[in-house]
């Protein structure tokens, strides 16, 4: 059995694993970061519009600061993140997109001088300042005060990915790519490396750890409709999760971002709309003016998806082949604009729609984008339950979204909290020393073995494991989308109970020998499916609508009872998560109120409870 030892085992190479682990290897710390694709392939190159941060330098940016930043991430979460941790990244934004460039990230600049922007459709002008010439500029993402998101044209995960990458390589970090994670090595109270399936040739290997950081990305994947890549599906949170001792925060809390392109869900960027892009209806006509009338398409992700839902409910939308959709028209903004800074929405346009963005509507929808939810851990990203075992990136609930996060703040959060908690694990391994039990390593690869066996010889039974995992995103797509009731999210559970017990029984129709992707698949369904249970059990509890999680039958936001976070474990033998709650902050820079946009009544928190909470300025 192949055995690696480092101080700290990253599982996962995108941005915020990568990050994570330049703090640690700067500070001389031996890393090896495990990844299931090409690092450069990490789903963090998907991302499209940018990264907020009050830099305030650009025109529509002045007056911005971290301040605003962070007023706008607490009102886009609908007050259910902690306020601490949303603080911490709004203050460490700036510092860490200057050292981005510092490191190699080509920004988009502030080029001088007169220019036109739309706004809703319409015209503007506005002027850039000479003495900013040159700085890095931004764009305007949903939910912010000011022009914030910071861009290499809507490429900027991508860009940002390879900078990351370069600097890993020039660190001499070790990243092994596919290689999976498939289970942790614990005791129960402390976490000292991970079992891993090669991909390349099906062998498992054991890597020998002080510290292990999950940094898989998010699951949307467990949904049908994602923009996510097939590599997010959920493969760092099962792992934490089957330890029975660590919870998932919010797991209800899944975001649906406004434009998936029709039939492949893949993302348009937000930055469509930020750079002055339209939705409009069956008729060609605007609507989210209507809707919303201060903010319109620039309403947080959680309204704009509701009202797009909505407005589809109302016989709005568009029939088509592939279900109803709107449409994205950003045929204004012209062919210099569109081929400079939309030029990988121009890309996606021409090469999975057929359609020329310059001349012709682009057809979207709601989709399941990203998961507020994840490995709960403190602030320091030390996960809850097991010692050593840290979380950073979507994977990870830190929680600054709550249950609703802002276009530009998931790509900011990867490299801030990257390097937040890539220090906080040096400090923790200054000094710190481990035992790896050759005893618990043992059973901890037999068990794996056993179940990779049982798998491939169809001993637990015959279940199909494409038809399981199907059942369980259509059970998600049906019970626990944009909108959700009582009836649904119990229909949803019932459900997901047989699917559950499919999930059990799957054996393979291949041999499982080698690379095998149906071994990869099988190995964790029932972790999925738990995860979908999680979901809809916490849905089903939280009686009230909060950002992204809207009940049609609760439908205010309920602070007198629900300002609080679902902690969602799952015990051994047990065939239902089990739920525990705590406060969502521990104190409040801004006390709960309106967030501005988005509508809806609020019931109100114990006043004297609130005041208590409150820091004085
Ligand atoms: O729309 C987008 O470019 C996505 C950005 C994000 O999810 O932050």
């Amino acid at each position: 059995m192949q055995t690696y030892y480092s101080d700290l085992l990253v599982i996962g190479a995108g941005l915020a694993g990568e990050r994570v682990a330049v703090e640690a290897a700067q500070d001389g710390f031996d890393v090896i970061c495990l990844s299931i694709v090409p690092a450069r392939r990490s789903h963090s190159s998907a991302a499209q519009g940018g990264m907020q941060a009050a830099l305030g330098n650009c025109a529509k940016g002045e007056g911005d600061n971290v301040d605003v930043h962070f007023g706008d991430t607490v009102r886009g979460s609908d007050w259910g993140c902690d306020q601490e941790v949303a603080r911490l990244f709004a203050d460490t934004a700036p510092i860490e997109m200057r050292r981005l460039a510092h490191w190699g990230v080509p920004w988009n600049r502030v080029v001088p001088g007169k220019s036109f922007y739309f706004k809703g459709g319409e015209k503007f002008e506005k002027e850039e300042k000479e003495e900013k010439d040159g700085l890095i500029t931004a764009r305007s993402f949903g939910g912010t005060a000011k022009w914030r998101t910071c861009y290499t044209s809507d490429g900027t995960g991508h860009a940002v990915m390879c900078t990351m990458d370069n600097r890993c390589a020039e660190l001499g970090i070790n990243v092994f790519d596919r290689k999976e994670a498939i289970s942790l090595i614990h005791d129960g109270d402390v976490c000292t490396g991970a079992v891993v399936r090669c991909l390349r040739t099906g062998e498992l290997e054991v890597y020998l750890s002080k510290a292990t950081a999950i940094c898989t990305g998010g699951f949307g994947r467990i949904y049908k409709a994602t923009t996510n890549a097939v590599i997010c599906d959920g493969g760092g949170h099962i792992i934490a999760h089957d330890t029975g001792v660590v919870p998932i925060g919010n797991p209800e809390a899944i975001q649906f971002h406004p434009t998936g392109i029709v039939p492949t869900d893949i993302l348009v960027t937000e930055g469509c709309r930020g750079d002055g892009g339209t939705l409009l209806d069956v008729n060609e006509e605007r609507f989210m003016n209507i809707y919303e009338p201060e903010k319109a398409e620039l309403a947080s992700r959680d309204v704009v998806s509701r009202w797009m839902t909505h407005h589809m409910r109302q016989g709005k939308g568009v029939k088509s082949a592939y279900g109803e959709h709107l449409w994205l028209d950003i045929r204004h903004l012209g062919d210099k604009h569109i081929s400079t800074k939309l030029r990988e929405v121009d890309e996606i346009c021409h090469h999975f729609l057929g359609v020329d963005p310059r001349t012709q509507l682009i057809p979207v929808r709601p989709t399941q984008h990203y998961t507020m939810a994840g490995v709960r851990t403190d602030k320091d990203g030390a996960v809850y339950g097991l010692k050593g075992l840290f979380s950073a990136g979507e994977a990870a609930c830190w929680d600054m979204h709550g249950f609703n996060r802002l276009g530009g703040n998931s790509l900011a959060e990867t490299v801030v909290a990257g390097g937040i908690i890539g220090r906080k694990i040096s400090e923790f391994l200054q000094g710190y020393e481990t035992d790896f039990k050759t005893a618990l390593v043992g059973d901890a690869v037999r068990k794996e073995q056993d179940r990779m066996d049982k798998l491939a010889s169809g001993a637990n039974g015959k279940e199909n494991v494409y038809k399981v995992r199907e059942e369980m995103q259509d059970a998600l797509m049906d019970g626990c989308f944009v909108f959700r009731n009582d009836a649904g999210l119990k229909k949803c559970i019932e459900t997901l109970q047989g699917t559950l017990d499919k999930a059990r029984k799957v054996g393979l129709v291949s041999s499982g020998v080698g690379a095998n992707p149906e071994m990869a698949a099988a190995l964790k369904i029932e972790g999925q499916v738990k995860i979908a249970m999680c979901i809809a059990k916490g849905a089903l509890e939280r009686t009230e609508s909060r950002g992204s999680h809207n009940r049609e039958d609760y439908t205010d936001r309920n602070d007198r009872d629900w300002l609080n976070r679902t902690l969602a474990y799952w015990r051994e033998g047990a065939d239902m998560p089990e739920l525990q709650y705590e406060d969502a902050t521990p104190c409040y820079e801004i006390p709960p109120g309106d967030r501005g946009y988005g509508g809806g009544s609020i019931i109100q928190a114990d006043q004297a409870e609130i005041d208590a909470k409150t820091i004085k300025k």
